[in-house]
């Protein structure tokens, strides 16, 4: 294998997340404005074709997890297809897909025999009718479904995001680790970030992890670290309920940041490599796309302006950063 995507801090970048819609059928509430945003048109973002020649380059030089994200990936068209196509090039062994998972159920067959691994799913409350509201609109019995289909289609392990609000969706805390001990699901509870959002909104909402483990401590549960057999490397860190059948996750990208062990590298759906979620450092791959010296080039040229760490915590405490946080949302990220 050519040289290992390596940045200045000695990170191995070995995980790529693409976005391939910067659209989705849901409006949550931390994430698109309710009367949407503009979107790209289609003939801006990158086909399936472009998407794979540059996953084949990388995967030269040692990518070896692929995650396919949104806006909502499955409005795209024809998924299937790309991820047949992605999961064909040598050295790829892993393939997952982050999802509102509306669409997921009638086509969960489909994408697993067209190579998907894995699954993550966005799911912020369990009840339907505060679901439709954080959704502004989601029906929560097709994400259900979703998740039994997963189940029953063999995807392992099936992942729950659950992104935590004050005032919105803290009081179920309790009721998302009961699931964890009654279902052999990954439940990973987020810190609400700063993207693309600079109201005040967000701040009042923001709560820290450390209030999951005091709910467990208060319910008596007893909380145990559980770092193995967990698959997918990203920035949970996790933990299971002594006696449960699933686990638990705390994503703290605010609190206590994780960037030290950053192994990621992103595409946007115009074709943009974004080197860390939060800067706005980007770099637009398509011109170099059948030149695959030029291609690895940008990549480390990329890799090379990739900050130490972001900022969040600054954001939450309205002091200055040392660069300009994205303007992107993360619909556009992925
Ligand atoms: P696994 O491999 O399954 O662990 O995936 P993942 O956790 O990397 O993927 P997912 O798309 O489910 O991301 C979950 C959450 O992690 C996102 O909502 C973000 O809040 C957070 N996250 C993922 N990548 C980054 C990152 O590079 N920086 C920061 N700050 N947060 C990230
Ligand atoms: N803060 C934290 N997580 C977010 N997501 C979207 N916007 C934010 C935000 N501002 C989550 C979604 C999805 C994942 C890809 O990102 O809930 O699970
Ligand atoms: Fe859509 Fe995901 Fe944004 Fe919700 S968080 S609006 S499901 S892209």
């Amino acid at each position: 294998m050519a040289q290992v995507l390596t940045d200045r801090f000695g990170r191995i970048h070995d995980y790529l997340r693409i976005s391939v819609t910067d659209r989705c059928n849901l409006r949550c509430v931390y994430c698109m404005p309710e009367e949407g945003m503009e979107f790209e048109p289609e003939e801006r973002l990158l086909s399936f074709h472009e998407i794979t020649e540059v996953v084949r380059v990388l995967a030269g030089y040692g990518v070896r997890k692929l995650r396919i994200t949104g806006g909502e990936p499955l409005v795209r068209k024809n998924l299937e297809q790309l991820i047949a196509m992605l999961s064909a090039i040598p050295g790829i062994e892993d393939i997952a897909l982050t999802t509102n998972a509306i669409y997921f159920a009638s086509r969960a067959e489909r994408l697993r025999e067209a190579g998907l691994t894995r699954i993550n799913i966005s799911l912020d409350s369990l009840r339907a009718d505060r679901f439709a509201l954080i959704t502004r609109g989601g029906d929560i019995t097709r994400v259900l479904a979703s998740i039994e289909e997963a189940v029953r289609v063999g995807l392992d392990p099936i992942k729950l995001n659950v992104v935590l609000m004050k005032g919105i969706n803290e009081d179920e805390i309790e009721d998302f680790l009961r699931l964890t001990i009654e279902r052999k699901l990954n439940v990973r509870f987020i810190e609400y970030m700063p993207i693309g959002h600079d109201d005040q909104g967000w701040k009042s909402k923001y709560i820290p992890l450390s209030t999951v483990l005091e709910r467990c401590e208060k319910q008596g549960w007893v909380v145990e670290a559980y770092e193995q057999g967990l698959r997918g490397n990203g920035p949970s860190q996790n933990f299971r309920i002594a006696g449960a059948l699933g686990t638990f996750g705390l994503i703290h990208p605010v609190s206590d940041h994780f960037c030290e062990t950053c192994n990621r590298l992103r595409l946007t759906a115009d074709g943009n490599i974004k080197p860390c979620l939060y800067w706005s450092d980007e770099f637009n791959v398509r011109k170099v796309i059948g030149d695959d010296e030029a291609l690895a080039d940008l990549f480390f040229r990329a890799l090379d302006v990739k900050p130490e760490s972001h900022e969040m915590a600054k954001a939450l405490l309205s002091e200055s950063q040392s660069h300009t946080p994205t303007e992107r949302r993360m619909s556009q990220i992925g």
